[in-house]
C-alpha cells in the first residue's frame, strides 16, 4: 500500500463542509484500494467555523491562513472551496508548492484569471502534480444514465435539450451582501448556478459551439451590509446601509452545441425554489428527463413502446445504473443517491487520480483546468450575447 495521502480543505462554507466531509468517506466507497487519507487541516478566515468543521469531520487542526497549507509537507491533497475570486491567488500557490489541486466551479470569475490558472496548471502537470476542477453534478447517476441512453442511441439523435436551475436564496431583498453579489457581469446567477447547468448540458450534447438570446437582469440592485459573517446562503443580522449588486440575479441563453440545440434559464430570485434543477432532453427516439428533487429517479420515455403505453415512465435507480453498484454503504435500488453523496465520488475520482490509480480501473476523472477554461469562454460568450441584446456569440474552440 501506497504512503498515505495528507489532506486539506480551504474554505470551510457551505461546500467546504461537503468536501471534508466527502474525504472522510472517499475511502468507504467502491473497493478499498486508495491509500490511508490523513484528513489535516480545515483553513477558514473563521476560525470558528473551520474549527468546528475541522472537528465535525475529523481534520486533525484549523488553520487561519490557508498558506500555512500551502507550507506544510505532510500535506499533498488539497480542495479550494472559497469565493471565485480568491480561486486563482490560492490555486496558484499550492501548484508552486507541488500540492495536488481540486478547485470548487467555476475556475475563476474572470476569464483571465482562469487561463492563468491553466497555465499554472500545466506547468505543474510537468512535475506530475495533478489541477482538477469539481463539478460535482456530472457524479449523479441520473444524469450518467442519461449519458449512457443517449451513447446507446436509445434516445436517437439529439433534438434538444431544456434545463433551469432556480434558486431562491436572493429573493429577498433582506439578503445580505456577499461574494456572491459581487463582480463582474455574468458572475452572478450565471457563473453560480448556469455554470453547473452549462456544464451539464455539454456533458450532453456535446461542445458548445455557440450561443444566443443572453439576457441578464438584476432583480434586487442592492443589498444590505451584513453584520456577521455570511456563509453559504446565510441570512443573518444587517445593517442599515445598502451596497450595490454588481451582477445578475437572473440569466437565460440559447446554445447550439455539438450534437443539438437548447435553452438555459437561471435564477437566484425564484422564490419558492431553494434548489430547482431540472432539465429534459428529447431525440429523435425518446426523451429523458431528471429533477435534483428526486435525484433517485429518471424519467424515460421511449418511442418505440406500443401506442396504448407509450409515455413517460419513472425508473429508479439502482444497480443496473452506471455510478452505483458498489459505489454506497447500501447501493439497492430506489435508495437514492443525494447531492452530499456526489461530492464522494468526486473526492474519491481525485484521490484515485493522486495516487496513481489507473483511469480505466478508477471513477471517471474530474475535470482539467483546461476544461474550466473553455467553460469560462462559453459563460464569456452568453455575457457577450447580453451585452449585444441577445445576438449570436461564437464560442471559442475547446
Ligand atoms: N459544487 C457545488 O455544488 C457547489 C455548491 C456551492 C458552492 N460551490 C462553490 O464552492 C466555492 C465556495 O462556495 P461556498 O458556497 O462554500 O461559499 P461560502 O461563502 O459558504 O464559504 C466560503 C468560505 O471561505 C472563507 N474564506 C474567505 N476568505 C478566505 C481566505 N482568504 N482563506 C480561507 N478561507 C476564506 C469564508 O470565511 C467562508 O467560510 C465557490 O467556488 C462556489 O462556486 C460549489
Amino acid at each position: 500500500m501506497q504512503q498515505s495521502l495528507g489532506v486539506a480543505v480551504i474554505g470551510a462554507g457551505m461546500a467546504g463542509k461537503a468536501h471534508a466531509a466527502a474525504y472522510r468517506a472517499a475511502s468507504t466507497v467502491y473497493r478499498p484500494v486508495l491509500p490511508p487519507i490523513r484528513l489535516v487541516s480545515v483553513a477558514d478566515v473563521n476560525t470558528a467555523l473551520g474549527q468546528e468543521t475541522a472537528a465535525r469531520y475529523g481534520f486533525e487542526r484549523h488553520d487561519a491562513d490557508w498558506r500555512s497549507i500551502v507550507e506544510d509537507d505532510a500535506i499533498q491533497v488539497v480542495s479550494v472551496v472559497v469565493a471565485n475570486f480568491l480561486h486563482r491567488e490560492i490555486v496558484e500557490a499550492l501548484l508552486a508548492a507541488g500540492k495536488h489541486v481540486l478547485c470548487e466551479k467555476p475556475l475563476s470569475d474572470t476569464i483571465e484569471d482562469a487561463r492563468a490558472m491553466a497555465v499554472a496548471a500545466r506547468a505543474a502537470a510537468a512535475s506530475g502534480v495533478v489541477a482538477r476542477i469539481g463539478y460535482s453534478y456530472l457524479r449523479a447517476p441520473g444524469i450518467a444514465f442519461i449519458e449512457r441512453l443517449i451513447a446507446d442511441g436509445r434516445l436517437g439523435e439529439l433534438q434538444h435539450f431544456s434545463g433551469r436551475y432556480w434558486t431562491d436564496y436572493g429573493c429577498r431583498p433582506d439578503a445580505p451582501m456577499s461574494w456572491r453579489y459581487r463582480g463582474p457581469a455574468g458572475s452572478g446567477a450565471l457563473g453560480d448556478v448556469g455554470s453547473h447547468l452549462a456544464y451539464i448540458a455539454e456533458a450532453l450534447c456535446g461542445t458548445a459551439t455557440e450561443v444566443s438570446g443572453g439576457r441578464f437582469h438584476t432583480a434586487i440592485a442592492e443589498r444590505p451590509e451584513p453584520l456577521g459573517p455570511v456563509v453559504g446562503h446565510s441570512r443573518g443580522d444587517v445593517g442599515e446601509k445598502l451596497i450595490p449588486v454588481e451582477n445578475d440575479d437572473y440569466a437565460t441563453f440559447n446554445a447550439r452545441f455539438e450534437r443539438c440545440v437548447g435553452t438555459i434559464e437561471v435564477s437566484r430570485v425564484a422564490a419558492g425554489h431553494p434548489n430547482t434543477l431540472e432539465l429534459e432532453i428529447f431525440g429523435s427516439r425518446g426523451a429523458a428527463r431528471w429533477s435534483q428533487a428526486n435525484p433517485g429517479r429518471l424519467e424515460v420515455m421511449l418511442l418505440d413502446e406500443q401506442d396504448d403505453v407509450a409515455g413517460y415512465r419513472t425508473v429508479a435507480l439502482g444497480p443496473a445504473h452506471p455510478r452505483y453498484a458498489g459505489g454506497w454503504a447500501m447501493d439497492a435500488p430506489g435508495v437514492g443517491v443525494g447531492q452530499n453523496d456526489l461530492f464522494v465520488h468526486q473526492a474519491r475520482a481525485f484521490l484515485e487520480e493522486v495516487a496513481g490509480i489507473p483511469e480505466s480501473e478508477s471513477l471517471p476523472r474530474c475535470a482539467s483546468f483546461d476544461d474550466g477554461v473553455h467553460h469560462m469562454e462559453l459563460l464569456a460568450a452568453v455575457t457577450r450575447s447580453a451585452e449585444l441584446h441577445g445576438a449570436a456569440v461564437p464560442v471559442p474552440a475547446a
